[in-house]
Parts: structure tokens; sequence; C-alpha cells
């Protein structure tokens, strides 16, 4: 057994959730937790919102609101669509609890410490008609990496790299087209350079990433330099040293704090299981593994700066320093990230109107449907186009005629002719191999799943359902059952096929929680198999340690999702099917689509031509 951080991207709580951020993060992160559970591992998963920086401003400013209560509002519904999603968080929390802002200041402390947090006077964009600052978000330009357009001052999304707003080219400023003047301001800079060659060392040692994310990483270490870490924005984590809490319009960049949102989350975990030190175990421990999910655009954060806050408050770069009391904080076993999912060729966003909320797909279609196809044919390792009509295909004949058919048939030829799990004979060959393939898929697709290769793993698992589909076809039991000369070879084959079901239930479990339940009680299995996601309300009550400046006051509600995953009694691997177990009537699993909605999408999401 091994201890494995499962460590999801925090969604900005600035509108509610596309299916394009959960084909990035949501969806792979818990199809891996889920199966980590299953091979006995001890998985500690969080996140939660993320809830500073210009994107909550924009949104709030665009909406007239104030930030927090935007941040209320998006950080309830986001909680909605994951848990409604069947993601289970073992806590998925928020940016703005004390807790959170308490560790971030630690880690400040530690890095400034240690040296690796560097006060410098550079030049920040202002717009020239109303004096005020404008941060990154608020500025685009061409990108001077890559030579798009639509950058952003902190980011290029085409490639990926960080920007600083003076780098753009033909900087404009997006709330009224003028060009923006460049003044001087005084911020603290992470020191990357000082850190580099710990970087470097560590990332060598990476050869089993996905080749994208590898290559990309390696790359960031070419053109490393010290970035800012703090900002001239009035909405952030208040900079823990004298003469600069105080100072209302200069806090933390968000990524600086939202990054040591994965450890503050674990420590509010720790607190609300009662035992505050548990966390350490995921975190201080060199044999526990860590695992990040995000989308591409994400990848510079968890590749590069994380690591470097979490090497600096070490004290393990060029400029030495001492371990803060936070101990040694462990780094990124491996930084999962995914391609785009795109709609037509463009990438899903809200700003340019491409977009398919979760919470509309879940009320119409539910979890499972879109789990699959972003498992199956998600963008594990290129950008891959969403279409209602590969959507459609998929649910029907991978879903509805391939899976959903075996179950149905082979149980209900079970129920009718026995009534429980016959007694089989003698086994053929044709019975032997196809249960020798379904044992085999447990190695098989088991070793991809835990190398996060989702679409291999799945497609084994659906390969096995169509052998065993192909199997019933070639031995037709209906044909056996009117024989009664052949009763023996029907308990047989429909043995054979029920075993088969089991297997593949059991492997199609981290992908489909919630039919995987359905099939266990129908093969006639009692309890919780697959334990699911819940909402509940906490108060922010945890006493910080060690105390933070400007801490949001206590005594908040805000709702987070937890679960009690061990008591689900779902593991991976072959469950014998006994003789006698009684059998259930089976429902259909899943709904056939209408064709037609493969051409025209739903009347919420109607594909345009
Ligand atoms: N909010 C960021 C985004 O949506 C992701 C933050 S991930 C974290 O792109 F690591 F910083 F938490
Ligand atoms: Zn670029």
């Amino acid at each position: 057994m091994s201890r494995i951080l499962v460590a999801v991207a925090w969604p900005y709580a600035n509108g509610p959730r596309h299916i394009g951020h959960v084909a990035g993060f949501g969806v792979p992160s818990d199809v891996f937790a889920r199966y980590q559970r299953m091979i006995g591992n001890e998985v500690l998963m969080i996140s939660g919102t993320d809830e500073h920086g210009t994107p909550l401003l924009v949104q709030a400013e665009k909406e007239g609101v104030a930030v927090q209560e935007l941040a209320d509002r998006y950080n309830r519904q986001i909680v909605e669509d994951l848990a409604g999603l069947g993601l289970s968080y073992d806590l998925f929390t928020r940016t703005t609890t004390r807790n959170h802002y308490a560790v971030v200041q630690e880690l400040f402390r530690g890095l400034h410490d240690n040296g690796y947090l560097v006060r410098e006077t550079m030049m920040g964009a202002i717009s020239p008609s109303t004096g005020r600052t404008l941060p990154d978000r608020y500025i685009e330009g061409t990108c001077p990496i890559c030579g798009a357009g639509g950058a952003r001052g902190d980011q290029c999304d085409n490639c990926g790299n960080q920007l600083d707003p003076a780098d753009l080219i033909d900087p404009v400023s997006k709330i009224n087209g003028e060009t923006p003047e460049f003044v001087e301001t005084e911020h603290f800079l992470l020191d990357l350079p000082a850190l580099a060659e710990k970087l470097a060392e560590w990332l060598r040692g990476r050869d089993d990433w996905r080749p994208n994310v590898l290559k990309f990483s390696l790359n960031l270490l070419e053109d490393i330099r010290p970035r800012a870490m703090s900002r001239d924005i009035d909405w952030g984590v208040p900079i823990p040293l004298e003469g600069w809490s105080e100072e209302a319009s200069k806090k933390l960049y968000v990524w600086f704090d939202a990054v040591v949102g994965y450890l503050s989350a674990s420590i509010e975990w720790a607190h609300r299981i009662g035992d505050p030190e548990a966390w350490r175990r995921w975190w201080n421990d060199p044999e526990a593994r860590s695992f990040y999910f995000m989308g591409k655009d994400n990848i510079t954060f968890h590749s590069q700066i994380w690591p470097a806050e979490l090497l600096g408050y070490r004290g393990e770069g060029a400029r030495g320093g001492e371990v803060g009391e936070l101990g040694e904080l462990r780094l990124p076993t491996e930084v999962v990230s995914s391609e785009y999912l795109t709609m037509s060729g463009s990438k899903f966003s809200s700003s340019k109107g491409v977009v398919i909320y979760v919470k509309d797909f879940l009320a119409e279609f539910g979890a499972d449907p879109l789990r699959y196809f972003i498992a199956v044919a998600g963008p594990e390792n290129q950008d891959t186009d969403f279409t209602w009509d590969e959507f459609v295909r998929r649910v029907n004949n991978e879903l509805a005629n391939g899976w959903g058919n075996l179950v149905n048939r082979t149980v209900s030829m079970a129920h009718k002719n026995f009534g429980e799990v016959p007694e089989p004979g003698e086994l053929t060959a044709a019975d032997r191999e196809l249960l020798e393939l379904a044992e085999r898929t447990f190695g098989s697709a088991g070793e991809a799943i835990g190398a996060s290769r989702f679409r291999t793993g799945t497609t084994a698992i659906m390969h096995v359902v169509g052998e065993a589909n192909a199997y019933i076809a070639a031995q037709e039991p209906w044909k056996l059952a009117k024989d009664p000369e052949a009763r023996g070879r029907l308990a047989t084959v429909l043995w054979t096929a029920l075993q088969v079901v089991a297997d593949c239930n059991v492997m199609l479990t981290p992908f489909l929680p919630a039919s995987a339940q359905k099939v266990h009680e129908t093969l006639g299995g009692e309890g919780l198999w697959a334990a699911m996601p819940r909402v509940d309300e906490v108060v922010d009550d945890m006493p910080v340690q060690p105390v933070g400046v400007g801490l949001p006051e206590p005594g908040r509600g805000y709702p987070v999702i937890r679960g009690d995953y061990a008591a689900g009694a779902a593991r991976w691997g072959r469950r014998d099917m006994v003789p006698g177990t009684p059998l259930a009537k089976p429902k259909p699993l899943f709904a056939k689509l209408d064709p037609e909605l493969g051409e025209t999408g739903p009347e919420w999401a109607p594909v345009v031509r």
C-alpha cells in the first residue's frame, strides 16, 4: 500500500464549469483516484475554487457585484457541478479561507527568509486616462514568444508561456482600448534562476511523464528568469511583511497563492477529520507520491513555479536556507496535463460563447456518459474536437449497444432460466479463452490507468465487452434454452458470461461509478460498491497556525465536497461469481440517444453551421 496525493487544478470561481474544464482536470483525476483506491492505495484527493486574481475582478466588474459575492456564488455552483459529476474529492474547498491565507503566508515567509523572494523595482502598467493600475489580465497584446495575438498580461494561452505585461508587443487595455503607460512599481520576484539547477535536476529524473508535458517543462528551463509574485491589485492574499500587509493595493499574485492550495487544502482536510498532522503523511514522506491534474495552460505553474516554491521553502537553491516548519515538502511525482477539448476547432471558452455547461449536460444525460466520453475520446495527448455526433455514436454503440446490452441480455437470460447464478459444468476452450482475456485485462488496463493512459485503459476494457458480446452471439444461449438436454451447457455459458460481466464492471468502475453500482446490485451484490461524493456545509472556524495577517473574518459558512470513499466495496480484481447468488431482473443501463441529436445538438447547445 502506498500513499497517493491526487492534486487537482483549482477552477477559477468566475463562472460555471464547461465540459472543456472537466475534460482537462476533472474526469482524468477522478478515474485515477478511484483506480488507486481500488488497488488498495491510500488516496488524498484535494482541490477547491481559485478565487483571487484578475479573472475574478474582471467578471465581478462585468456583473456589477462585489468580488467576494461573485466568488461565493460560483464556488457554490462549481461545487454542485463537480459533485454532480461524481468527482471523489476528499476535500474540495476554496482559496478565501483563513487557513489558506495563513499557509500561503507561511510559504512566503519561508521563501523570503531564505532569500528567494527579492524586492525589485519594475515596470507596471497604468491607464493614462485614469491613472489607475492595469493588472495583468486587463492588458492584451501580441505574444513576444510565439507571435499569437490576444495574449494576456500574465500568460499566452496559445503557447502556454508566462509573461509580464511589459513583455507584450502592442499592448492595449481591455477596458477602453488605450495603450497603457508603464511606470515604476515595487514587487517581490521569485528568484527562479537561483532554483534552476535544482529544478533541472528534478525534471531530468522524470522519464515517465506524458512526452508533451515533459518537453514543454524542460523547455521552460531555457528561458528561466525572476517572476513577479506580487501585483498592484487590491484583491488577494496580503503580503505578510511590515509595511506591505497594510498596503491595500498590493497583494500576492494569484498563482503564488493558488498552487499553495494543494497544501492548505490537505491541512484543512486533516483538521476536519480530527487528525491535524495527518497531511504530513502525504507531504513530508519521501515514499508518498503526488499526481497533479490540469489543462495544458497550467503546466508552467506546476512544473516550474510550484516546485520552485517548494524547493525555496526547503532552502535547496543556490541561496541555501532553512527548512520551514511545514517540513520537507515533496515535489510533484508527475504533472499530468491534458490538451484542449475544442468545439469545431476553437478552444472551449466562455468568453467566446463556445460553451457546453456541465450543469446542462448532467441534467440531460447524467454523469457517466460524459465521464466515459472524456476518458475514451478526451484530449489526452492532443487537442480533440468535441462533436455531438461522436458523443451520440459512442453512447449508442459503446455504452448502450455494447456494455448495456451485454449486461442486460446476460443477466436477463440467467434470471429467466435460473433465477440465480447458475452452476457451471466443464468449461470449453471458448469459455476459457474469454475468461482468460478478462483476467489478463485487469493487468493491462490497470497498468494503463495507473499511468494515466485512460484511452488505452478504456479501449482494453471495451475490447473485452466486445469479445463477450461475440461469445454470446456464437454460443447462442437462447437456442440452448429451448433444448432441455442442453441445460448444463446453458448454465456454463451464462455463468461464463456473468463472470465476465462482473469483471468488466469492476474495471469500468473508475469510469462509470454510478452505473457500476447498479450493475453490482443487478448481479446480486449488496451494499455500497462505488462511493459518491457529497456536499457538506462547513464553517471557517479552524485554528490557523501560524497566525497570518489580514485574514478573512472567521465564521463564514461554505460548501465543501467530501466523501467516505473507503466505504465502497470496489476492489480491482476478479470477484468470483458464486452459483446460487440470486439475480435481479436488470433495468436498461444507458438510454439510447436520438441520432438526430448528433446533427442538431441539444437546444441549450445547438450545433452552429
Ligand atoms: N484557476 C486556474 C485556472 O483555471 C488553475 C489553478 S490550479 C492551481 O487556470 F494549482 F493553481 F490551483
Ligand atoms: Zn505565445
